[in-house]
């Protein structure tokens, strides 16, 4: 129960289109888990809210109906196309499950959310993330317990602020919300290419949300309309927030967000400590902590023999573990893996899965290399702890990073990450210094293969020394990368949220 607050805990409902355990396809997922688990221990009452997928099943997490027969306006003045779209409400009781999350609620319908079995990629993605952000809102007009701020995340969740300050300006519940608009990733705006159609969503964003059947609804950027509506814009870290109000990095948005600076946030992502830890995860061959290493290199024989590699406790082994898509700039290694191979003993293991370039680029990599290259190309929710627990180090280049959470969750089991300074990459890993005996991993900052092969050089010279080595691991995982502080950071934006949104109010 609350710990700090006086009156009732603060109430946040996080809105977003996946978390896990629920649906996770990438960090947005993770996050969306562990946040809410952390406000809570902080004394909050945060709860989530997301559609329920196909795959959500209701048994296994005890999904009990909270509300029956939702009736969700589509605004279509055509008379064949239905005036509502009928759901229900689902919840999820915090602590059914070991290492629970909290409190979840489900949007269900049948048509578009339970007949699907993926979270993105249909035609119809537009009036799916519509009828969420409606869908909620409508919910929460006839809901007991309603939230003092919403946390929207990413595009598709752009529109709720939106109707939020439009249509439902007057509501006697609903305008009394405060919005925080997340970005985990400013690429990706909607539907559509923003690079070449970025004046399609007319008027600025200022035009009325077409009806969920008007396929101008289609050319509506979710991105733009969460910068435009919510009380504050928060992105996952202090870097990337920076750096997204500059034209390289602002995904034609920059202007937008240059304008709202005021209300622009970065707060680093945290990762659950309880869940990434090398004394008590379930997935590895053997438990250590910073203080016994050596008992390492079980994992490193396990990962070894998991992706059919030599066993051998001292070899280089060098990990991937990401979506293989462009962000995460693994163009850099395509033109020199051969040679990295040809002048180091290294072993590589990449995990993950993603566009068919980079997948069989790999692919053909290990048929060329069956002894020293190893793919594992799908998603794996329990793999990432033993790679982490038994490669030594991990390779992050991106072309851009909001927060990243892989090199945290390395850096956690002393998996030293080799990564490019941007985002949240150039705010958590701290590179190495030999003269002071500073520093987490090894970082570079050209986005060009040359500037990766240094700093993979670097990393594999001190590698060889194993007492300076053990140290630099020992640094790693002796940083605090909980959500301990950023919770807590958040807890003070929803503070300012509530303050902007107040004072708009009486305007
Ligand atoms: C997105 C970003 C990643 C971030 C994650 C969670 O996936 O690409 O950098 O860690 O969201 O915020």
């Amino acid at each position: 129960m609350p710990l700090f607050f006086k009156s009732a805990a603060p109430r946040i409902l996080f809105v977003g289109s996946e978390a896990a355990p629920f649906a996770k396809i990438g960090g947005l997922g993770e996050v969306m888990f562990s946040l809410p688990r952390a406000l809570n221990k902080l004394g909050y009452d945060a709860r989530i809210m997301i559609p329920r997928y196909a795959g959500i099943d209701l048994r296994k997490f005890n999904l009990e109906m909270e509300l029956e027969g939702l009736h969700v306006p589509t605004d279509i003045e055509d008379p064949n196309q239905p005036e509502n779209l009928i759901c229900n409400v689902r919840k999820y009781t915090s602590g059914t499950l070991a290492r629970s999350p909290a409190t979840t609620y489900f949007l269900e319908n049948f048509e578009y959310y339970e007949k699907r079995a993926n979270v993105y990629g249909y035609n119809d993605d537009s009036v799916r993330w519509a009828l969420l952000c409606r869908g909620v809102l409508e919910f929460l007009r006839r809901s007991k317990w309603v939230p003092d701020v919403i946390v929207s995340a990413d595009w598709q969740i752009g529109i709720l602020p939106n109707y939020l300050k439009t249509i439902y300006k007057e509501d006697q519940v609903l305008s009394k919300i405060a919005t925080v608009f997340s970005i985990h990733n400013l690429f990706y705006q909607g539907l559509f290419d923003h690079h070449f159609v970025n004046e399609m969503d007319d008027d600025d964003g200022k035009s009325s949300v077409p009806s969920f059947f008007d396929p101008r609804l289609l050319k509506i950027n979710g991105m733009r309309r969460g910068i435009m509506y919510a009380d504050i814009i928060n992105t996952v870290s202090p870097t990337y927030a920076r750096e997204i109000m500059t034209k390289e990095y602002g995904e034609l948005l920059d202007g937008l967000l240059r304008e709202r600076r005021s209300r622009v946030y970065g707060v680093i992502n945290g990762i659950d400590y309880e869940v990434f830890n090398p004394e008590t995860n379930p997935h590895l061959a053997k438990s250590f902590d910073a203080n016994s290493l050596k008992k390492r290199s079980a994992n490193k024989l396990e990962l070894q023999a998991r992706f059919g590699l030599p066993k051998d406790e001292k070899a280089f082994v060098v990990s991937i573990v990401a979506r293989l898509t462009e962000q995460k700039g693994l163009d850099l290694l395509l033109p020199v893996a051969e040679a990295l191979l040809k002048e180091t003993p290294m072993q590589l293991v990449v995990l993950g899965s993603g566009e068919a370039k980079y997948m069989s680029f790999f692919q053909d990599l290990e048929k060329k290399h069956p002894k020293r290259v190893a793919a594992h190309l799908s998603f794996d929710f329990d793999l990432p702890h033993l790679v982490y627990a038994g490669a030594d180090v991990v390779l992050i280049p991106s072309r851009f990073e909001p927060s990243g959470l892989s090199q945290m969750e390395a850096m956690r089991y002393g998996c030293i990450p080799i990564a490019r300074k941007t985002g949240g990459l150039a705010d958590t890993v701290e590179d190495y210094d030999p003269q002071n005996k500073t520093g987490l991993g090894f970082v570079f900052n050209s986005f060009d293969s040359i500037s990766l092969v240094v700093a993979m050089m670097r990393a594999y010279e001190i590698y060889r020394n194993p007492e300076v080595w053990q140290k630099i691991q020992q640094r790693a995982m002796n940083r605090d990368f909980s959500w301990k502080q950023s919770a807590a950071d958040y807890g003070k934006l929803f503070e300012t949220a509530k303050a902007i949104h107040g004072r708009e109010v009486k305007e």
